[in-house]
Order: C-alpha cells, then structure tokens, then sequence
C-alpha cells in the first residue's frame, strides 16, 4: 500500500498546512520568549537557569515571596536601596511597628499603583500589613492550585498542537524509526515536564527534569515543523 506524501497534496492543502505550521512555530517562539521574560533572572542572575526552575515550582525557601519578586519580576519597580530596606525588614521577622514607618512610604510610592484593590487585578493587595504579611512569609513557590491550573491547561493546549502538526507531519518522507522517534518524543516528553512540576515542588533536584524535557519537546516540535515545511514546497515526487 502506498501512503500519501506532501507531493501528492493539491495546492490548497498545501498552503493550509503552511499557514498552520508557520503560526504554531511563532507560537511556539512566543512561549518560549515568555518564559525567558517570566522566569529568567528569578535567581537574580540573566538567562534561564535550573535555579530559575527551582524558584518558580520549589520556591526559595530561605527568602519570602516578597523578596523573590522584588529580586526577580518586580524588582524593575524598585530601586536598590529600598530592596535593601525591605528585605532587612523580611529577615528582621516582618513586625507591624517597622511597617508603618519604613515599608509602608516604599510599597505606596511604587507598588499600589498595581497592587490595591482598586487596580482590579488579582495580584497580592500591598496596601495594608495584613495583605503585605500572606507574601512576606516563606515562598515556597507556585501554589498546587495554579500548578494543577497550568497543567490542564498545558495537557489539552499542546496534545492539540503536537496532534496537528504530528498530524501533517505523517506525510513527511523520512526513516521509519527517525519518524516514529520524532513524533512520539513531545508527547513524551510535555508528560514528564508537566509531572516534573509537581516532583520539582516536592524537590528541586527535579528542576533538570523540567528543562531538559521542555528542551527535548521543543527541538521534536521544532524538527517536525522545519521538516514539513521544506518537503512540503521542495520534495520532488520521485520519478514513476
Ligand atoms: C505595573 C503594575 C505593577 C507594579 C507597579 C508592581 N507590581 Fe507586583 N505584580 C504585578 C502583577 C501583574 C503581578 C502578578 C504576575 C506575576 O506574578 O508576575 C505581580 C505580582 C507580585 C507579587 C506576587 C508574586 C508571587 O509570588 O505570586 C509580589 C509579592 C509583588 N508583585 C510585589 C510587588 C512590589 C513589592 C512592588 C513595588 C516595588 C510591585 N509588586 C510593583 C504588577 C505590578
């Protein structure tokens, strides 16, 4: 039996695939710029590191939420010098009396512009010490609410891409097992991401385990994408 190539495609199908590769590969990109802008630079150093992983998922338990944020995503809302400040107040225990004179003029000044009640967004409320205190406690990094949040919103978002691509993918002219291989592995490997997040919670030796499978997800999608695109304008059907 003959399978079907992309050389035996019509035009419309052709053009169809393409567009849906071309956007599932920018998507992709953006996925992979967010979590650079997300999560790079938690550990206070550039790039993404499997310090950075631990943070997001384990927490930093030696520090509080409130200083991993002010290090890592908010820490362009602060200036040195008040980070200072704060973080001598979280390591000093965070009392009421300190609040009120020290932390309370620096969070009004740049913090609550966001962060209160009337911003409507739901984000921890730094207008008061009884709001300030729920992050000024040990971090111990993403709650399991939002982690179980992410992953079925993960778990159906990329079984959807990896099935349509993989899906277009099929027609591509290649080894048999290279195929296989690489059709399988992302499904595989955004599993064994996806259950690294609940184990790296747990302990953050399994921060390796989510970088290097989200890595291997990636390059797979990658190929497969690349791949069905070059056979899909260039493969000559071969002669009859
Ligand atoms: C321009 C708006 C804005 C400003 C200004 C801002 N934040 Fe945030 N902050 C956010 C948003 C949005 C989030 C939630 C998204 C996130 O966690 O990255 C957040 C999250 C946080 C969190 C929770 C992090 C966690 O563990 O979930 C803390 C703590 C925090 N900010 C502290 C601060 C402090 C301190 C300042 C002032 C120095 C500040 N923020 C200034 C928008 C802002």
């Amino acid at each position: 039996m003959k399978f079907r190539r992309f050389h035996d495609c019509s035009l419309d199908e052709r053009l169809l695939y393409t567009c849906f590769l071309l956007l599932m590969g920018i998507g992709y990109l953006m996925a992979v710029t967010y979590i650079f802008m997300n999560d790079a630079g938690r550990d206070g150093k550039p790039g993404l590191s499997v310090e950075d992983i631990t943070y997001n998922y384990y927490g930093n338990r030696s520090g509080t939420r409130l200083e991993t944020a002010i290090r890592g995503p908010m820490a362009g809302f602060i200036d040195t010098e008040s980070r200072h400040e704060i973080v001598a107040w979280l390591k000093s225990g965070a009392a009421e009396n300190d609040y009120e004179t020290t932390i309370r003029p620096i969070l009004t000044q740049r913090c609550i512009g966001c962060h209160s009640p009337a911003s409507g967004m739901k984000i921890p409320d730094l207008t008061n010490y009884a709001g300030v205190s729920k992050v000024a406690n040990v971090d111990t990094g993403q709650s399991l609410f939002t982690l179980v949040k992410l992953s079925h919103i993960h778990l159906f978002g990329i079984g959807l891409i990896l099935f349509g691509v993989g899906y277009i993918f099929c027609l591509a002219v290649l080894p048999a097992w290279l195929k296989t291989t690489l059709i399988l592995t992302p499904f595989v490997a955004v599993f064994v991401d996806i259950a690294a997040w609940f184990l790296t919670k747990w302990d953050p030796l399994y921060a390796w385990t989510v970088m290097i499978a989200g890595a291997m997800m990636g390059l797979a999608l990658a190929v497969q994408i690349l791949v069905s695109l070059y056979q899909i304008w260039f493969l000559k059907p071969p002669p009859a």
